[in-house]
């Protein structure tokens, strides 16, 4: 990473915006509804910005929503980078950083998942107590920056307790049903096969992704504390006698997006975006 190179992303955000984000979003495949309930919105197309990559996949929009939800200030990401489409990896956490640049220090982490658990079903949310990073690399490799974060960070509770516990009580208060447990991260894009399935559950994963572990890891390193929200779009391969595809994925994030709406607002409302600091 350049931090050069970052910083000019960030001024010319800067630039362009009139709030400073407390709190960052990165709204997963079918998730990206909630972007229309941000207050005075300011979108910043991600191919409008310096050194920005540009999103492929389909349901994912490609661009940052600035502005108020739940009294707080948002960035809002409505589509992420993944290392299937052939982004590097320090194009994937980029916008992490920069995130972080512009002053988050809160990030609400979202995907669409394959449920491993079988007591789990599609439609339900996992609030992510864990994960395995099982992509085969690592966003912090190469030179440390300093300036950011230590070269070995600690990663004992890469999913802020605090934030899960606030998540908890949002859901109960709401009668929002959920699950807790362990998003193992694979480097995709085609879906696993039952035997990697097995094996994923033999390891401990609940549900298998292709996102989330990169960013989770760089924000840990930058302290920024995480919440990871996973939305079991479909029983991973395997678990039932059917095959995948991403319409089922997309047809089931958008059929639970109400719940998933009134989690992340409710979060949002109760979250301290001050402490640590
Ligand atoms: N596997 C991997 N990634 C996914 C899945 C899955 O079953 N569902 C949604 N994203």
């Amino acid at each position: 990473m350049s931090s050069f190179r970052l910083q000019q992303t960030v001024d010319f955000i800067r630039r362009k915006i009139s709030i400073r984000p407390q709190v960052g979003v990165i709204l997963g495949s079918g998730l990206g509804v909630l972007a229309a309930d941000v207050k005075k919105q300011q979108r910043l197309h991600y191919s409008e910005l310096p050194h920005f990559p540009i999103s492929t996949v389909e349901g994912h929009e490609g661009q940052f929503v600035f502005g108020e939800l739940s009294g707080k200030n948002v960035a809002l990401m409505q589509g992420r980078f993944h290392l299937y489409e052939g982004y590097s990896m320090e194009q994937v956490v980029f916008p992490v950083r920069v995130m972080k640049k512009l002053g988050v220090n809160v990030l609400l982490i979202t995907n669409a998942s394959g449920g491993i658990n079988q007591e789990f079903r599609p439609g339900d949310l996992m609030l992510i107590t864990d994960h395995l990073n099982l992509t085969g690399t690592n966003p912090l490799i190469g030179p440390n920056y300093d300036d950011i974060g230590p070269r070995f960070p600690d990663m004992s509770e890469a999913y802020d307790k605090e934030l899960i516990n606030i998540a908890e009580e949002v859901a109960r208060k709401n009668n929002l049903s959920y699950r807790k447990g362990i998003y193992a991260g694979l480097i995709g894009p085609s879906y696993e096969t039952p035997a990697e399935i097995r094996y994923l559950r033999a390891i401990g994963a609940d549900t298998v992704g292709m996102s989330t572990v990169s960013e989770v890891i760089v924000a840990n390193h930058a302290e920024i504390r995480v919440l990871g929200i996973s939305c079991i779009t479909n029983m991973a391969a395997g678990v039932l006698q059917q095959r995948l595809s991403h319409e089922e994925v997309m047809e089931t994030a958008n059929s639970v997006r109400n719940q998933f709406i009134t989690l992340v607002k409710g979060v949002l409302e109760r979250v301290n975006v001050h402490e640590g600091l």
